[in-house]
Order: C-alpha cells, then sequence, then structure tokens
C-alpha cells in the first residue's frame, strides 16, 4: 500500500516538474499529455522497484567491508561490535572466499560465513553478500588451466591476484554458476541478507584477454553482427593494408603487440571492445540470473563497477537492479584545486559518478569509498584533513542510498597493506578516516529527523537540469584514433561536467537514446560517431526550444567509424549554423589563444576553425596563429531554441564554462556561479556544499537558509549543510 501511495505521489511530482519545464519552455513542447502521463508512470514504477530496497526516510546507509576469513574468529565478534558502535549500518563480505566457501570442488563450506552473518546481525548489521567470481582458488585453475586470461604477450596469467579469468570461457562461467548457486540456495531467503554484489570491480583492469575462448567467442560475436563476410570487410574498411578477409575463421583479435607499424583497422579495434565489454556484461548477467532463479526479491542484486572503468560498460548491464561504484579520489593522481588539491581530489570526480551511475537504473551508491591513505598510486598522500567526511557527503549529495567503506581494519599481511582501514593495525583503534565516517553517520542520523517526504525540486535548480550525452563507443574511438596524443575523451567530457557543475546546475549524464525534452539545456561533448537519425533528434530537441551545446569531435563519422562521404562534418553543418573548415592542434608545450568577451583562453589540444552561416553569430575567436580572427565558437536560434557549437578544448575548460554560462543566461535560465573547487548540490530537501579548494571560502546563501552543518565560511575539505 505503501508503495503504491508513494508511487502516486512520485508520478504527480514527476508530472510538476514536467509541468514547470514546460512553463519553461513556454508550453514549447507538445507532447501529448497521454504519453507524458505513461511516462510518468512507467519512470515511477521503475524507481520504486528499485527503491524497495531502500528507505527513503533513512536517506543514505553506512556500511563496511569485512574480511572474516583473514581474522582471528575469535575477534569477530569485538570487530562487528565497534563496527556497530562506530554507527555503520551494514556489512560486506565474501568477495574473495572462493577459496574458503569450496574448498575442493563441489565441496561447499558455510558454516564460518554463518557464523560471521550471525554476529554482524547480533550486532544489528545487515550484511552485503558478494559471489567470489574475482578470485578463483587455486585448485580450479591448476585443475582447468583453460579458464584463464591469456595476455596480450601470449603469457597465461597466473594464480595470486584476482580478475585472472576469462568471462568468455565456459568451464569458468559452469563453475561460477554453481557457487553463486550454492551461495543463493544457502543465503537466499536469509532475512539477515540486505542484497547481493556480483564479483568485484568486473574488469581485468586493463588487460585485454586472448584467451582461445575469448577469440572464438569474438568470431561468434562478429558472426552474429555482420552475418557475411563481405560485410565485415566493408565495415572494418579492409580495402586498406591488403586486409581483406574471406572467412570468418581468419580472424584474430587485434593485438597492438604483434603489429608491426600503424594501428589495426579502427573499427575492429572498436569492436573488440564492444565485444570484450559484452562479454563482461553477459558474465555478470549469468550470475545476476542463478541470483535472481534462488533469491528473495527483497534482496538486491548489484555489482560495483570503477567508477573510472575503461573497457568495460556498466550500462550495459541495466538487468541488475541497480549499478554500484567503487570511489578512491586520493591516490597521487590529480592535483586537484590548489597546492593541498592532490590531498582532496578532483572536485567533480563522485558527483560524476553518482550523475553516471544513477542513470542506469535510477538508483546507485557507492560500494567502496576511500579510507584515508591507500597503497596502490604511484604516490599515497595522505587525504587533507577532513577529506574523507567530505567525500561522504558528497555522495549523499548526490541522491545515492548507500555507502560503503573499503575497509574496516588495516590488513596486516597481503598486497595491500599499507591500506589504511576505519581502525589500524591494532583491529581497534579507529583511524583519522574512521572517525569522520562515524562523524557523518552521527550527522546523517541527526538529519533524519528532519527529513520531509517528496520535497519538490527548488524551482531554480530544476531551470537549469542538464543533461550530457554519453556514448562508450566514442570514448573507445577517440582513443584507438586520437589525433593528438592529448586528446582524452573523458578528460573532454568531464571537463564540460565540470564547468556545469560549476555553474550550480543538475546533471543527469544520458545515453543519446534517451528522451531529451525534459532538459532545458542538452550538451554534447564530442561525439564522435552519429547517424541521421540522432542528428534529427538533436535538430528537433533544439526546434522544440531546448538549448543545444555541442562540442568539437562531434558527427564527423559513422557507427563503423568511417568519415561520411561528404564534405567534412557536413552531417552537423545545418545543425551548428556553420562549417567547420579545418581542425588545428599545437604541442603540448606550446598554447594558443582564444578571444571571448573581453577574455582571452588558452587552448592546444583541438581547435575547429569554424565559418558561420548567414544568421549565426561568432561568439570567440581565435586570437592568433595564421587563422586569427576566424570563429571558434558559433551560436545560432534553431526553431524556438538555440544550438552553440564550442569548436575549441580549451586547457583549462574556463573558455567551456564561459562559454556555457552564456548559453543559460541567453535563454533565461539563471545560474549560480560557484567559487573554483566548490560543489553544490540539491537532494531530499537540504542543500549540501563541498570546498575542495585549497582556500577558505565564504558560500553566499540566502539569508532565509537555516544551516544544519557547517559554517558559510567554509576551510579547505568543508562542507555546508542548510535547508
Ligand atoms: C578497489 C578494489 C578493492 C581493493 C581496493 C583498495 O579498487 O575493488 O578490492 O583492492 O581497491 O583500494
Amino acid at each position: 500500500m505503501e508503495i503504491i501511495i508513494q508511487s502516486y505521489f512520485i508520478t504527480l511530482l514527476t508530472l510538476k516538474l514536467k509541468h514547470i519545464n514546460q512553463i519553461l519552455f513556454e508550453k514549447s513542447f507538445s507532447m501529448k499529455k497521454s504519453i507524458l502521463i505513461t511516462f510518468a508512470l512507467a519512470f515511477s514504477i521503475l524507481l520504486l522497484a528499485q527503491k524497495q530496497f531502500f528507505k527513503p526516510e533513512k536517506l543514505i546507509e553506512t556500511g563496511v567491508y569485512y574480511y572474516p576469513e583473514a581474522w582471528n574468529p575469535d575477534q569477530w565478534d569485538r570487530d562487528f561490535k565497534k563496527m556497530s558502535d562506530m554507527g555503520f549500518e551494514f556489512t560486506h563480505m565474501a568477495e574473495f572466499a572462493w577459496a574458503q566457501i569450496e574448498p575442493t570442488e563441489g565441496v561447499y563450506d558455510f558454516k564460518w560465513l554463518d557464523k560471521a552473518v550471525e554476529l554482524a546481525a547480533k550486532h544489528n548489521l545487515k550484511v552485503i553478500l558478494c559471489t567470489p567470481s574475482a578470485t578463483p582458488p587455486v585448485w580450479l585453475t591448476k585443475k582447468y588451466p583453460e579458464v584463464l586470461v591469456v595476455k596480450p604477450d601470449g603469457q597465461t596469467a597466473m594464480h595470486g591476484t584476482r580478475e585472472q579469468y576469462s568471462w568468455s570461457s565456459l568451464k569458468y562461467q559452469e563453475l561460477t554458476e554453481k557457487v553463486v548457486e550454492a551461495m543463493a540456495k544457502h543465503y537466499g531467503n536469509d532475512k539477515r541478507i540486505w542484497g547481493w554484489q556480483i564479483d568485484n570491480e568486473p574488469s581485468h583492469y586493463g588487460t585485454l584477454d586472448y584467451n582461445p575462448s575469448a577469440q572464438e567467442a569474438f568470431r561468434q560475436w562478429l558472426k552474429k553482427k555482420y552475418q557475411t563476410i563481405d560485410a565485415l570487410n566493408q565495415a572494418w574498411g579492409t580495402a586498406f593494408w591488403s586486409g581483406l578477409y574471406s572467412d570468418f575463421d581468419q580472424i584474430e583479435m587485434p593485438n597492438a603487440g604483434r603489429l608491426i607499424s600503424g594501428i589495426a583497422s579502427p573499427t575492429s579495434m572498436v569492436d573488440m571492445k564492444r565485444f570484450n565489454a559484452d562479454a563482461c556484461a553477459a558474465f555478470i548477467s549469468m550470475q545476476n540470473k542463478t541470483l535472481k532463479e534462488n533469491v528473495s526479491k527483497s534482496q538486491f542484486v548489484t555489482t560495483n563497477f570503477m567508477n573510472n572503468h575503461s573497457d568495460v560498460d556498466p550500462w550495459r548491464n541495466k538487468d541488475l537492479d541497480f549499478i554500484s561504484y567503487t570511489m578512491y579520489p586520493v591516490a597521487g593522481y590529480t592535483n586537484g584545486v590548489g597546492n593541498q588539491g592532490f590531498r582532496m581530489g578532483d572536485p567533480w570526480l563522485i558527483s560524476f559518478s553518482n550523475d553516471f551511475f544513477r542513470s542506469v537504473n535510477g538508483v546507485t551508491g557507492v560500494m567502496e569509498l576511500q579510507p584515508g591513505q591507500v597503497n596502490w598510486g604511484t604516490y599515497n598522500p595522505q587525504p587533507y584533513p577532513g577529506a574523507v567526511h567530505m567525500w561522504l557527503w558528497n555522495a549523499f549529495a548526490g541522491g545515492l542510498d548507500f555507502i560503503c567503506s573499503y575497509r574496516f581494519r588495516q590488513p596486516l599481511f597481503g598486497g595491500e597493506q599499507f591500506h589504511y582501514g576505519m581502525v589500524g593495525t591494532d583491529g581497534i583503534t579507529p583511524l583519522n578516516g574512521g572517525e569522520q565516517y562515524s562523524q557523518f553517520m552521527k550527522e546523517i542520523r541527526e538529519l533524519r529527523k528532519l527529513y520531509v517526504p517528496n520535497v519538490p525540486i527548488p524551482k531554480e535548480y530544476a531551470a537549469r537540469k542538464t543533461a550530457l550525452l554519453y556514448n562508450v563507443d566514442n570514448v573507445w574511438e577517440t582513443t584507438i584514433q586520437p589525433q593528438t596524443s592529448q586528446w582524452n575523451e573523458r578528460n573532454h567530457i568531464t571537463k564540460y561536467y565540470s564547468c556545469i557543475k560549476s555553474l550550480c546546475a543538475p546533471v543527469d549524464i544520458i545515453d543519446a537514446n534517451k528522451d531529451l525534452s525534459s532538459y532545458p539545456v542538452v550538451v554534447i561533448p564530442a561525439f564522435q560517431m552519429v547517424d541521421r537519425a540522432l542528428i534529427d533528434k538533436w535538430k528537433q530537441y533544439a526546434e522544440n526550444g531546448g538549448q543545444l551545446v555541442i562540442s568539437c569531435r562531434t558527427g564527423l563519422k559513422d557507427h563503423n567509424g568511417h568519415f561520411f562521404e561528404a564534405p567534412w562534418a557536413d552531417a552537423i553543418t545545418n545543425l551548428i549554423g556553420g562549417k567547420i573548415v579545418m581542425n588545428d592542434m599545437l604541442g603540448p608545450n606550446m598554447k594558443a589563444k582564444v578571444a571571448f568577451d573581453g577574455k582571452t583562453y588558452l587552448w592546444n589540444i583541438w581547435g575547429d576553425i569554424l565559418e558561420p552561416a548567414t544568421g549565426a553569430e561568432t561568439w570567440a575567436t581565435y586570437a592568433d596563429q595564421f587563422y586569427a580572427g576566424k570563429a571558434s565558437v558559433i551560436h545560432h536560434k534553431l526553431g524556438k531554441g538555440t544550438v552553440t557549437y564550442i569548436g575549441t578544448d580549451s586547457n583549462d575548460g574556463k573558455l567551456e564554462e564561459a562559454v556555457l554560462k552564456k548559453v543559460y543566461e541567453t535563454a533565461g535560465i539563471s545560474t549560480n556561479e560557484l567559487p573554483e573547487g566548490v560543489i553544490v548540490n540539491w537532494r531530499d530537501g537540504f542543500w549540501i556544499a563541498n570546498n575542495y579548494s585549497s582556500s577558505n571560502v565564504t558560500l553566499d546563501i540566502p539569508q532565509t537558509s537555516k544551516i544544519i552543518f557547517g559554517t558559510k565560511d567554509m576551510s579547505p575539505a568543508g562542507v555546508l549543510v542548510w535547508k
């Protein structure tokens, strides 16, 4: 009943949001009411189907990883008690425990895990159980060595770490299915089990698998996709360097290490990435199916993809209840903002993952959040005091339903010895991150008292709602043929994301097939591979009143990665209101200039030189080089909306931010330009600000605001929560 009532309210809310948007678009969208209602209903049902696992009034639940198999059983009771006393509400176990669960083939031992589950429950901790497929036991890989990944250099992966198995190995699939089924049958109706995580960070951590079963599965995949070898030859463009095939059996997965000069057919490489991601998704789906057939409907099934996954694609696993992600903002790989930014991470990082993974099924959580100092970076600095607390609030702000810390105890042995836990090497004393978790969980318990259901999203904030279009094919394709070593599609996309967030707009990172009509602004960064239907859809969106922003490297190729047999960028010329005459790029140590609204911006990665059509405005121009004075950014009206094309990829994203600001303002959408490094999100009636900068900032919030935690004067890693 509760669900039906909630469904009704969500439907109303959805309709209300639609209504706001309609006003915004001055009734420019002519979507029929009945379609709207059906859409809203379907959306609410989907949302509720997933929300059943989480209670809105809990806002967010926080838990922590535990490895009972690594600790003396005499300490388990003490450890679970400590977890509970620190404020945790759930624990997470067994993702690496195949050797303990199935010590010899077909013989399962759940006694130890039963005991751990019992003790967790005794201390009021729910349990997320995991399938252990990431770490096959040694008996398995010795008996069935054919299941192991074959690395690009021909070496067979060995026992000792993880993810060493081939997704395509039928034997491995069979053995995994058996252990998953045994676990599901044992725990599937156990009320103490909250849900399931499949595998761990499904990926091969950047290694490509050339196992013979993967090679064969690739050929089968190609046969299914192309049907005939002629079609494959056409798509792969094999009339180049004598690449022609006469039979699918001749095909091997492209392997850079075995090629003499240049790259293999880029299409063949994109296909390999597509196949690889499909193989991973199928392996996860197989486990999902086995679990679903055996576990109660009240237990969720998810998996935890890495936030910066590269060869796999979380969006291919929409069959799971939701997808969660893993997050480590500080491990020596970023400078962040200011001289202490390397201790806080990039301001956009957690928000980006929230908005990316939530898009899959409407719900997400962070399954691993950095607890403090880690061990695996090129160097591993201490996070800035308070940074862990800030990450927790940033995760909350993105609408997450749960947060899980990696891990409870600092390991005394194994490959991650220097990795902090919630408690240190003595197993009992909270480390600085552990204390910050406790503080956060205490604050959330306070916040729950202030929770009011179904508070509508503030009007001005909703009016800025922006969709960022994403398609993993473009990431793969531009990585294969980057044209400049400086091109990094993910950096380009996150640069745009960061610009939008610095204007305080809520963002959904969405699939290009999704309906765009509810977004006042849609940003399309470097969407290189397109088709006619997609361009028409974008055109229609603008004509109906939307503000479309497109960046360089969009619309150049078809889905096979071929240029169109037409004038350069012809597919988007009408849409963007101008021609792309050529593009240019400079070396990493050279800088060129673009002038926009009285300021100059530096760039060197990519610059499209544009020629606006009649009626289009030139917003920015190149300020030097032999094309000085030519257009870099153009803008034109299209139907009831506008299209802005940003041809230059600036070094610090400031050009993009300034142009985006102008797009919103020209369309009458207010923005709230935040101090550098500050992120502000709204969730469930609360505003949350995080200061990732290395300086103190004073946040300008309305006089009428009621501050719940923090102060308007925010120090680095500060958090401010207000209503
Ligand atoms: C994650 C991984 C965990 C653990 C952690 C250490 O990427 O999923 O199992 O290794 O890193 O930071």
